[in-house]
């Protein structure tokens, strides 16, 4: 990652772990964003004793919190979140959101719901005029289902593949065992439409797509400093 960059993630991790407080409930994203976060709120727990504890979107954050000393908790014993934080891959100018290149989409997007403030951690590059064109829109899938979804995205206008594994032959499989299709779009014009004919397609778990979730977008930018976005 160029040193630009991670000093933009940086500088959104370390402003989130500093609007917490004690006593807060969190949603821990995904993502190497996510993992700066993170790390910064264990700072504050090791150094400022503050006392928070976190829901874990993927078995990739909860280690990472098992690493920094934040206590973990479940939605059966925390079921309302005061703030959940996570990276992404688009923001377009509504606040709607591609997220799901670390294949966390379906978890992340559970615990989002259930925080009362969902803030978005990007640098300036996952801004887009044009939603689904940056990154491929991720799909959760029970794999038998893969060739009727494929055909459902193509129908919808998208480019759909299996994502493979890198360090390991075949598909990659989730956190709950499923499969990821990635679908590129030439651009997604009507995300609604989308997200219902996906939510209907029988085999999908859920997608990439977050609509009307988001609180506050943090962008990092390259001289270090963050802009703030309000969504609502
Ligand atoms: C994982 C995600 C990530 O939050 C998203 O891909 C952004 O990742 P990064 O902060 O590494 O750019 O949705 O499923």
């Amino acid at each position: 990652m160029p040193d630009l960059q991670k000093a933009a993630k940086q500088a959104v991790g370390e402003q989130v772990a500093s609007m917490v407080s004690s006593g807060m409930k969190l949603g821990l994203g995904t993502g190497s964003t996510a993992a700066l976060a993170i790390e910064a709120l264990g700072n504050r727990i090791r150094n400022e004793g503050l006392e928070v504890c976190g829901v874990p979107t993927s078995f990739a954050s909860e280690r990472l919190a098992l690493k920094w000393g934040i206590p973990l908790t479940t939605l059966d014993q925390t079921p309302v979140l005061d703030l959940a934080f996570d990276g992404a891959d688009e923001v377009n100018s509504d606040f709607i959101v591609i997220k799901g290149r670390g294949a966390a989409q379906t978890r992340e997007k559970i615990v989002a719901a259930q925080a009362k403030r969902f803030v978005i951690l990007i640098d300036e590059s996952k801004l887009v005029d044009r939603l689904g064109t940056r990154m491929p829109l991720p799909i959760e899938i029970v794999p038998m289902a893969a060739t009727p979804v494929m055909n459902v995205l193509k129908a919808l206008g998208g480019d759909p593949e299996i994502r493979m594994g890198m360090k390991k032959d075949g598909p990659v499989v989730s956190d709950q065992g499923l499969w990821i299709i990635d679908a590129m779009f030439d651009e997604i014009t009507d995300p609604e439409h989308v997200n219902r004919v996906l939510l209907n397609t029988p085999g999908v778990l859920d997608h990439g797509l977050f609509i009307g979730m988001v609180t506050d977008v943090l962008v990092g930018l390259n001289d270090g400093t963050v802009r703030t976005m309000m969504a609502r």
